[in-house]
């Protein structure tokens, strides 16, 4: 008997836990994409896009497509997502796992200076001007308006449309992973003295972080949002193996009975 998983995704991990499981024969994988980003990278499984309308949605998705399984795995600063997830499998009766990469810690020669908001960051950066790194989504940028007195460098994976409203601002695009010696070399061609980041967690966006600190350069984090508390593993390996350890039918058993 063939076992339904809906991964939650719009990560790396998302797309690696989901290429690892679909090498079960007995289950079948639905990679689950908001949809936001213009062209996503292949992701080798098969996938849905676009929001389920809330909890009450996707529970009524995790019913109709009678998935037994779902994976949180999407970033751990979509809080919305993860919320409604917590929330839908309870409704559902169907079981929920997340895969919750650790956070950065911060290190000794780290410049940090923690925030909670995005807005408590444009804040952080101060009244006069500085030369700031946006290492952030694009839905982020747009609050940096409100301090238009600095340059900023923004890097998004899509383009920032339409452009911030501010006199001195360049554009990078550009899709992780990022090494830090190519992230050194970008904040000294750019003579960068600040960098706003989140606290993503995983070596593919440390780059940035690594190199701030080798050239003393000061780092606003946007601290991680709250989520909900549900079972988890830190590693794309450790789900997989929950899952390949008690099987699916360890989880199952109370969706199983659902409607019988
Ligand atoms: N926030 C970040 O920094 C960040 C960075 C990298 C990647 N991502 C990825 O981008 C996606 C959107 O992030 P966000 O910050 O906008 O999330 P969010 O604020 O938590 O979610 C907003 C809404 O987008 C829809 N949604 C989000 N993830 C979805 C998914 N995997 N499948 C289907 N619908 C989804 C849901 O709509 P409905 O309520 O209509 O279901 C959700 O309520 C996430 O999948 C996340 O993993 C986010």
């Amino acid at each position: 008997m063939t076992h339904r998983i809906l991964i939650l995704g719009g990560t790396t991990e998302a797309r690696q836990l989901a290429g690892k499981l679909t090498e079960r024969a007995d289950l079948s994988i639905t990679l689950s994409l908001a949809g936001r980003t213009e062209s996503p990278v292949a992701q080798g499984v098969p996938v849905r896009s676009g929001g389920f309308g809330g909890a009450d949605g996707l529970a009524a998705y995790l019913r109709e497509t009678g998935v037994d399984l779902m994976i949180d795995a999407t970033h751990p600063y979509a809080a919305q997502i993860s919320a409604n997830a917590a929330q839908a499998a309870r409704a559902a009766g169907v079981p929920i796992l997340a895969l919750r990469r650790p956070g950065w810690e911060i290190v000794e020669g780290d410049r940090w200076t923690q925030v909670d908001t995005v807005g408590d960051a444009v804040q952080a950066l101060g009244p006069a001007p500085r030369r700031v790194f946006l290492a952030l989504g694009r839905q982020e940028v747009a609050a940096f308006e409100a301090a238009s007195q600095h340059h900023y460098l923004v890097r998004s994976v899509d383009p920032v449309e339409p452009r911030l409203a501010v006199p001195d601002a360049r554009y990078l695009l550009a899709r992780g992973p990022f090494r830090e010696p190519d992230e050194r070399a970008l904040l000294e061609e750019h003579r960068i003295d600040v960098i706003v980041s989140k606290n993503s967690g995983g070596e593919a966006t440390y780059g940035k972080i690594a190199a701030a600190r080798a050239l003393g350069i000061e780092v606003i984090m946007i601290r991680r949002p709250d989520l909900p508390d549900v079972p988890s593993a830190e590693t794309v390996e450790a789900l997989a193996a929950i899952v390949d350890q008690f099987g699916v039918d360890h989880f199952v058993e109370p969706a199983a009975e659902r409607g019988v």
